[in-house]
């Protein structure tokens, strides 16, 4: 019935002695070719930590005898880089901020080498795809809603220098009032100009506290945010009036930014990068769909 058992006898190979149930293990060779490939690979595998850096000592690692550094070797790519790229890069420097779009080819260039620029410096705040961190004040860079302005100039300006950071004397800066934590305004006048920026949003209010909340506006607030609730680009201070928030446009947001204010801080990139850099990211801002 059932299949015929092989034998040592039958193909004269040698078992290791293992039986289960009657089925054996046969104990044939290794072939040949894959015992010389196995010897060829621990040849190699020595040959390759004399050759590279490799066993880990005390302080560092061996160093290995052919000199090789990745470290060296990245610092020797971007030099060769930056070398072929020199020409742009001076170019870049030396042009107009508002004649850079006038070269393709330097325009072209601005924009890749800004998206990198922004790849490594600027995504932990504003995220990969420039949306921003709506809640935590990091602002989209992809719309046409600017807090400080959006021409070339503009962005140049708040990219070389920051925004209310204490390292750069030129940071830009401005100060919302703490309205409740500093007792600026009593409790049911926050309540009554929360209403009245929900009303200027186009948002559900209490149309009755709205309505006094508009002179504690006019008193408060439209120094920065103007009459109208624009906002005021020389100051940072944000549209009310829109759907884009900073922090939140719900009645919870609006009441804690009226209570405690903001402050949200963007380091300066003067010091860190070069005005190559600076002028590239900044033109990368600006191509992404807002600029002026
Ligand atoms: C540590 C977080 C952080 C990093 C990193 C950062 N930013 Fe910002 N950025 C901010 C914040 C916060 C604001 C808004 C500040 C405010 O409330 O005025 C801002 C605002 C801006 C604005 C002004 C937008 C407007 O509406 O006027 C621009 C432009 C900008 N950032 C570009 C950049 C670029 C380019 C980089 C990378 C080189 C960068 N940022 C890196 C936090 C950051
Ligand atoms: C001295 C100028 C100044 C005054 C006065 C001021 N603000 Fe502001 N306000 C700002 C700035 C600047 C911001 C941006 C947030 C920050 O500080 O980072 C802001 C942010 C806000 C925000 C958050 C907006 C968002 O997109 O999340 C609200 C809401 C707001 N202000 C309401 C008011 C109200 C209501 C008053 C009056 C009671 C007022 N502000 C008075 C400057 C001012």
């Amino acid at each position: 019935m059932c299949a015929k058992k092989i034998t040592k006898v039958e193909r004269d190979v040698p078992t290791t002695g293992h039986d289960w149930d009657g089925i054996q293990e046969l104990d044939n060779p290794m072939p040949r070719w894959w015992v010389w490939v196995f010897y060829a690979c621990i040849v190699w595998g020595i040959g390759y930590t004399i050759a590279y850096p490799a066993w880990p000592l005390l302080t560092r690692a061996t160093q290995g005898v052919i000199g090789n550094n990745e470290r060296a070797n990245v610092a020797a790519e971007i030099a060769d880089w930056n070398a072929r790229n020199a020409g742009n890069r001076e170019k870049l420097v030396a042009t107009d901020l508002n004649a850079i779009g006038d070269d393709p080819q330097l325009a072209a260039f601005a924009e890749n080498a800004g998206a990198a620029v922004f790849r490594t410096n600027c995504v932990q705040c504003h995220g990969a795809g420039a949306a921003g961190i709506q809640s935590l004040g990091y602002p989209n860079l992809l719309d046409d809603d600017w807090l400080w302005g959006g021409s070339m100039e503009a962005i140049h300006q708040t990219v070389s220098h920051g925004i209310r950071n204490t390292t750069d004397p030129d940071a830009r800066y401005s100060q919302m009032p703490a309205f409740g934590k500093d007792q600026l305004l009593e409790k049911p006048q926050i309540a009554e100009v929360v209403e009245y920026v929900l009303q200027l949003s186009g948002q559900e209010h209490d149309a009755v506290l709205a309505l006094a909340g508009a002179t504690v506006f006019a008193d408060n607030c439209s120094s920065c945010h103007a009459g109208t609730g624009k906002g005021d680009r020389e100051q940072g201070a944000p549209d009310l009036t829109d759907a884009v928030w900073l922090y939140g446009g719900s009645r919870e947001a609006i009441t804690y930014s009226v209570n405690n204010a903001r402050f949200g801080v963007m380091p300066d990139w003067a010091g860190r990068l070069s005005e190559a850099d600076i002028r590239a990211v900044s033109w990368y801002v600006h191509s992404l769909g807002g600029g002026e």
